[in-house]
């Protein structure tokens, strides 16, 4: 593949050196975006935006076509979240060296008749699964938190990835559909997992503190739940995890007591992350940051900009309120939309 690109922005640039810097790239981008311009929003053509057929990605010579170099690929499909999912697949392909060895598996809640031939007329060769994802399992067991939008069945439908793939999938990458790759997913699928069951970046130097309310820390047998761990927040929109050991260790039923206590005595306020952060902050093999550069959707009340962290990038993240595609489309972007844009 010819077109890699990874942005590499240099650690404590002022903020003008990284917006010119964004822009300088955006430019550099367009030419490239002619050939490769997929997403198109036609509202005037049923309920779903219409895309444009993506070219045929192929492998490269050093590529193999065993079953065992498939990249396995978890994301969930939503019409919401539509556009999202197309440009992170997109963007997936286009910097794959081996890009025939993507496997995507989608999970949907409902009737997805309309969203599966809109993944399939858009990627017409792309290798892919649809599963259903029964809400019922989660239902009783979601509180309300501070954003609605956190609160969706679909949203919880991570911690169930290993009993919905199959059984000969025993790695597989989780990513939410509000990003987009710089880089070859392939280096972050082949992390060292260790003796880990999850990766993902880890973030020490945020204050852990706040994922908890007053009465977890105030609670003597609550606040000893990370007792021997160094726990630390990761974001749950990017993670390798290993399905075997996801399995053996019965973690999903590990997330779900959690969620079950919460419906009893609520000890935080954001939907699916603070159950994953109980059973395993501080417990997961670190991945290099630059592939979760997350917070671009601003915070989740009021989706203000937000800058890229300082470091390399291999994938953004539109994680909080705002979306991209909705930013672009009411015309009041932030800056780093464009690159979403540019593709
Ligand atoms: C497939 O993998 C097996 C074992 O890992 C190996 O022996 C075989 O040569 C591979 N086949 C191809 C076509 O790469
Ligand atoms: C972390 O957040 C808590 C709760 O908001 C606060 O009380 C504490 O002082 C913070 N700790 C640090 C090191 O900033």
């Amino acid at each position: 593949m010819a077109l890699w690109r990874t942005l590499s922005i240099p650690i404590a640039s002022p903020l003008g050196l990284i917006l010119s810097f964004l822009f300088i790239h955006f430019a550099v981008t367009t030419n490239v975006a002619i050939r490769v311009k997929t997403i198109i929003h036609n509202p005037s053509s049923g309920n779903l935006p219409v895309f444009k057929e993506a070219p045929a990605f192929r492998n490269g010579d050093s590529c193999g076509s065993n079953k065992s170099d498939l990249i396995h690929i978890a994301m969930t499909l939503d019409e919401n979240y539509l556009r999202g999912t197309m440009a992170a697949v997109l963007s997936m392909l286009q910097h794959s060296t081996c890009p025939e060895n993507l496997y995507f598996h989608f999970l949907c809640t409902h009737s997805h008749v309309e969203l599966v031939s809109s993944i399939q007329s858009t990627f017409p060769y792309l290798n892919f699964k649809i599963y259903r994802f029964d809400s019922n399992r989660v239902r009783g067991k979601i509180s309300r938190s501070i954003r609605h939008a956190l609160d969706q069945p679909l949203n919880y439908a991570r911690i169930y990835l290993a009993d919905i793939l199959p059984a000969d999938v025993t790695r597989v990458l989780y990513l939410d559909s509000d990003l987009v790759v710089f880089d070859d997913v392939k280096k972050l699928w082949d992390v060292d997992m260790e003796d880990k069951v999850l990766a993902a970046p880890e973030y020490c130097q945020a204050n852990f503190t706040v994922y908890f309310n007053h009465a977890f820390w105030s609670d003597q047998k609550l606040s000893k739940t990370f007792q021997g761990r160094n726990p630390c927040y990761f974001n749950t929109g990017v993670m390798v995890v290993d399905v075997d050991k996801w399995r053996r260790g019965w973690y999903t039923k590990k997330v779900e007591e959690w969620m079950t206590f919460q419906k009893k005595k609520r000890i935080y306020h954001l939907g699916s992350l603070p159950p994953f952060l109980l059973v395993l902050a501080g417990n997961i093999k670190p991945v290099d940051h630059r592939w979760n550069q997350h917070g671009l959707g601003g915070d989740n009340f009021e989706g203000k900009c937000r800058n890229i962290h300082p470091g390399p990038v291999s994938l953004l993240h539109w994680s909080g309120k705002g979306k991209p595609w909705l930013r672009l489309d009411s015309s009041k972007p932030c800056v780093v939309d464009y690159l979403w844009g540019s593709l």
